[in-house]
């Protein structure tokens, strides 16, 4: 069977290595935060307010805010339109997203 896991079709970027959860992630150049945390194996980015399921990336393209993470202390941002930078802080996104707040 075919492994259905997430897999870069380029490796060629320069590397870039930030933090989710206390985890060295390496990116690549260019990457969004949800696309290198795929590559990473990790689709789980908060908890469903409503049922407290795990939510991920889905759209990938900045339309479904399904993606929400704190980064760098920041809450309610979109990894899918965030490209990594080196040294970025990222996690899981805690409680609700507040409205009004940049996304
Ligand atoms: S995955 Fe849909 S907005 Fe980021």
């Amino acid at each position: 069977m075919t492994d259905p896991s997430p897999r870069r079709l380029d490796e060629s970027g320069a590397p870039v290595r930030f933090e989710f959860e206390g985890r060295e992630i390496v990116a690549r150049e260019g990457d969004s935060v949800a696309l290198a945390l795929a590559a990473s194996g990790i689709r789980h980015l908060r908890d469903s307010v409503v049922s407290g399921d795990p939510r991920g990336m889905y759209c990938m393209m900045g339309t479904c805010f399904d993606c929400l993470v704190e980064i760098d202390g920041q809450p309610n941002r979109q990894a899918c339109m965030t490209p990594v930078s080196e040294g970025l802080n990222v996690r899981i996104q805690r409680g609700a997203p507040v409205v009004g707040e940049s996304a």
